[in-house]
């Protein structure tokens, strides 16, 4: 459980960043598509990509130097190459399922039962599957994922819940 937590960290960081420091010129520039909807929608920015992604690098980086300065030998080692997937992987994620979204003619916000959740998994995991297979195979065994299927939608709405609470979303989910 806590090893999945390591594990997952720079995946987990990305979204509620850009959700507090997002904003500004979106990642579609407010294009729309030929259904006439937007790309990704305002809800995508530059800014809560950057800041998102570079959040999770620098928890990934923080991981990596307390693994070499410390004796952590139960946690996962994460390496550079698997940091950056899960951080980039998330937003990625998130943007495509947002693109999806927008695609169903659901509006910025609306919820969206498992794909929500389950966004920064699926677009993490299989950045991750790409950039780093043998790292992959070797970390994300079955129990790991299990408790990430778990873990994950809770750790969301928490978050959400927080986030409602602070006034930087709109809805609680
Ligand atoms: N955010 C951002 N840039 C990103 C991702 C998120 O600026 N790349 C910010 C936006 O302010 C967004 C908030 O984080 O409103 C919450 O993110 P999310 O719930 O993923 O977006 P929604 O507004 O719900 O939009 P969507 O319906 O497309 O999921
Ligand atoms: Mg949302």
């Amino acid at each position: 459980m806590l090893s999945t937590v390591w594990i997952m960290l720079p995946a987990y960081l990305p979204n509620p960043v850009a959700a507090l420091f997002g904003g500004g010129t979106p990642v579609d520039f407010g294009l729309t598509m030929r259904d006439g909807r937007r790309i990704l929608g305002d809800g995508k920015t530059w800014r809560g990509l950057c800041i998102g992604v570079f959040a999770g690098l620098l928890i990934g980086f923080v991981e990596i130097f307390c693994s070499n300065a410390f004796n952590l030998a139960p946690m996962p080692l994460q390496t550079i190459a698997s940091v950056t997937a899960l951080a980039v992987g998330a937003l990625l994620g998130d943007m495509a399922k947002s693109f999806f979204k927008r695609r169903l003619g659901k509006e910025r916000g609306e919820n969206w039962f498992l794909a929500d959740q389950y966004d920064l998994v699926a677009g993490s995991l299989l950045l991750l599957l790409l950039v780093s297979p043998a790292w992959f195979f070797a970390n994300i065994t079955i129990p790991v994922f299990i408790v990430i299927l778990v873990l994950t939608p809770l750790l969301h709405r928490l978050a959400n819940i927080i986030g409602f609470s602070l006034g930087v979303k709109d809805v609680p989910w």
